[in-house]
C-alpha cells in the first residue's frame, strides 16, 4: 500500500480516499424471484441509500455511484420510466436522510437529457447539500465516460481557440481538469457489483490506478459486510502506479 492513505483506528485498515462502484445486477435480482427487472431496481436504491450512509461514516472522502450510463437509454422504455421514477427517490434520500449524514450530493453526466422537474430537482439538490462538510456523493445518472472526454476535448479545443491555452500547455492535469470530476483524486477502488469484469463506460480515463473489485453478489444484496470484504482485499494490494 501507498503510505500516504488515511489509517483508521480500528484494526490498521487503510480506507481508500475515492471509492467507485459500479451498481449492477439489479435485473438479475428481479428476474431470479420471478419479478419484473424494475422491481429489482426498487430493491437496489434502498441498498444505495443504506450503503452511501455506511460508507460515509467509514472515513471515505468521495463515493462516485454509477447508477445509469449514456448506453442504458437502450432499454425498454418501461424499465428506463421505473428507473428514472426512482432517481427521484435519490434525489428525495440526497436532500432528508443523507443531512443526517452531512453528505454533500453532486450529480456527473449530461442532465440535459432528462425531464425538466428532475433537472431542476437535481440542480436544488447540489446547491442546498453544498455547505455540508462531511462525504462527496457524486451521482452518476446519464454517464457515459466516452461522452465525457468528448466533451474535455471540445472544451480543450475551444479554450486554444481562444488563446486561453497553447497546444503545447495541453497536459494530463488539463484533461482532468474538464472531466466531470474536475478537481477530484483519480478513484483508488472500484468495486463492481454482479459478477462482470468491466467498466462498462465508467471513468475510463481517472481508472488509469484503480484497484478493481468484482463481487458475484448482486447490488440489491451488497451488504456492510461486502463493502467490508472489499476494503480489506484492497488492502492486500500492491499498488506500484508503474514503479518497482
Ligand atoms: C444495474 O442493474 C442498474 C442499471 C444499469 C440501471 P442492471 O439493471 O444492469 O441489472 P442486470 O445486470 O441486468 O442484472
Ligand atoms: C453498467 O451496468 C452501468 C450501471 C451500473 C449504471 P450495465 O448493466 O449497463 O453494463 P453491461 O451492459 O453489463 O456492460
Ligand atoms: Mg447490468
Amino acid at each position: 500500500m501507498k503510505n500516504d492513505k488515511t489509517k483508521t483506528d480500528k484494526m490498521n485498515i487503510y480506507m481508500p480516499e475515492h471509492v467507485g462502484i459500479i451498481m449492477d445486477g439489479n435485473g438479475r435480482w428481479a428476474k431470479k424471484r420471478g419479478l419484473p427487472r424494475p422491481v429489482g431496481h426498487t430493491y437496489g436504491a434502498k441498498t444505495f441509500k443504506d450503503i452511501t450512509r455506511y460508507i460515509s461514516k467509514q472515513g471515505v472522502k468521495i463515493l462516485t455511484l454509477y447508477a445509469f450510463s449514456t448506453e442504458n437509454w437502450k432499454r425498454p422504455l418501461e424499465e428506463v420510466n421505473a428507473i428514472m421514477k426512482i432517481f427521484r427517490q435519490y434525489l428525495h434520500d440526497a436532500l432528508t436522510d443523507f443531512r443526517e449524514d452531512d453528505i454533500k450530493v453532486k450529480f456527473i453526466g449530461d442532465r440535459s437529457a432528462f425531464d425538466e422537474d428532475m433537472i431542476n430537482l437535481i440542480n436544488e439538490t447540489e446547491e442546498i447539500s453544498e455547505k455540508r462538510q462531511g462525504m462527496l456523493l457524486n451521482i452518476a445518472m446519464n454517464y457515459g465516460s466516452r461522452d465525457e472526454i468528448v466533451y474535455a476535448v471540445k472544451r480543450l479545443c475551444a479554450d486554444v481557440r481562444d488563446n486561453k491555452l497553447s497546444v503545447d500547455d495541453i497536459t494530463h492535469e488539463e484533461i482532468s481538469a474538464r472531466l466531470y470530476t474536475s478537481g477530484l483524486p483519480d478513484p483508488d477502488l472500484i468495486i463492481r457489483t454482479g459478477g462482470e469484469h468491466r467498466l462498462s463506460n465508467f471513468m475510463l480515463y481517472q481508472a488509469a490506478y484503480s484497484e478493481f473489485y468484482s463481487t458475484d453478489t448482486l447490488w440489491p444484496d451488497f451488504s456492510h459486510d461486502d463493502f467490508d470484504k472489499a476494503v480489506m482485499e484492497y488492502n492486500k494490494r500492491n499498488r506500484r502506479f508503474g514503479g518497482v
